[in-house]
């Protein structure tokens, strides 16, 4: 294995990073979180300045790219800092994030002027009243008003994501489409995953398929499918009239394993080396016993290579193979 490189047993190579900077939301969205949630005591939490360090070990490790996820990112306090740490790390070319938009009429300029390169921002219905159904806590005007502030400020990737749910949202393919077309962006669909136990619908029944998706967008718009790929689980389609891209994520349709790029790093420390897999390396054990020793850290990670698995399980029944909530994962 190179030293200046992260890659699997299976020949992988590891150049992106998903890091949850916290586990706590302002949203209660009904595919991600119980009504009740218990968070995360803040010592468990990684400071800010772990994280930094953790995102550092990666990038001399050869990431390019890392998103910050949640939770929300977005309520973490001081979250700029951070950014503004990982945003002049010469290696890290892409800087992300994904956020449910609330907090960028705020935050969305200094976001971008911290080195921010690119938002994912989650919109799963243009209906106030679904919206309020749907994320239970969150106001759609608000996540609206965060959409044209990321615009304003001049972001130059800016992407929606939407889950879908038959019998909840699924009215809204079309709108939220359109929504995105108006405005030059593009829109992913995302298929709901069996992550932590909800208990407010039951997956099986509400899942809408990637493709039950592209047939609705179908009806008003025509695609073309693209090669393009992102070493991830989107598959991209173009519209024939129109520069935005529309994505399509759908673990359980689609086995996108083979070329899997990415691990995740939890709010707690925990690199997780698959979604759909347990297997963890506690990296805050690391960071708080050999505070800043970066070699230490980065002969964990490479160490940690050699337990990624091969392929993850999900189940299109809607079971429940994985007890972490999306929130502690960071998507
Ligand atoms: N299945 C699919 N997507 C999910 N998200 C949260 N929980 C789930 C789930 N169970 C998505 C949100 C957002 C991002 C943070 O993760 O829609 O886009
Ligand atoms: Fe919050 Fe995103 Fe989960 Fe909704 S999906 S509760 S916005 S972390």
């Amino acid at each position: 294995m190179s030293a200046n490189s992260l890659i699997d047993p299976f020949g992988r190579q590891v150049t992106y990073v998903r890091m949850s900077v916290t586990d706590r939301c302002d949203f209660r969205c009904v595919y991600c979180m119980s009504e009740e949630m218990t968070f995360l005591p803040r010592e468990q939490v990684l400071t800010l300045e772990e994280m930094a360090l953790i995102g550092k070990a990666f990038s001399e490790l050869g990431v390019n790219k890392i998103r910050l996820t949640g939770g929300e990112p977005l309520v973490r306090k001081n979250v700029l800092h951070l950014v503004r740490d990982l945003g002049a790390l010469p290696g890290i070319t892409n800087l992300a994030m994904t956020t449910n938009g609330s907090q960028l009429p705020k935050l969305g300029a200094e976001l971008q002027k911290a080195g921010l390169k690119s938002v994912n921002i989650s919109l799963d219905t243009l209906d106030s009243e679904q919206f309020t159904q749907l994320t239970r806590t969150g106001k759609l005007s608000n996540v609206l008003a965060g959409i044209e502030a990321a615009r304003d400020a001049g972001f130059p990737n800016i992407k929606l994501n939407a889950v879908i749910m038959k019998g909840r949202n699924d009215d809204q393919v079309v709108p939220l489409v359109n929504f995105a077309r108006e405005r030059g962006l593009d829109i992913t669909f995302i298929e709901e995953m069996p992550l932590g136990n909800i208990d407010e619908h039951h997956r099986g029944e509400t899942l809408c398929t990637s493709e039950e998706v592209r047939d609705l967008v179908c009806q008003q718009h025509e695609l073309v499918a693209s090669t393009e790929n992102s070493g991830g689980p989107s598959r991209y389609y173009h519209f024939a009239d129109h520069p935005s891209r529309v994505g399509f994520i759908s673990p359980h349709s689609h086995n996108f394993c083979g070329d899997c790029n990415r691990v995740r790093v939890t709010s707690e420390g925990r690199l997780l080396l698959c979604l759909g897999n347990e297997h963890s390396v506690d990296l805050r054990a690391v960071v708080r016993r050999y505070p800043g020793d970066i070699e230490r850290l980065k002969a964990t990670l490479h160490e940690a290579m050699t337990r990624k698995p091969e392929r993850h399980y999900f189940s299109a029944e809607g079971e429940v193979d994985i007890v972490r909530f999306m929130n502690m994962t960071g998507g």
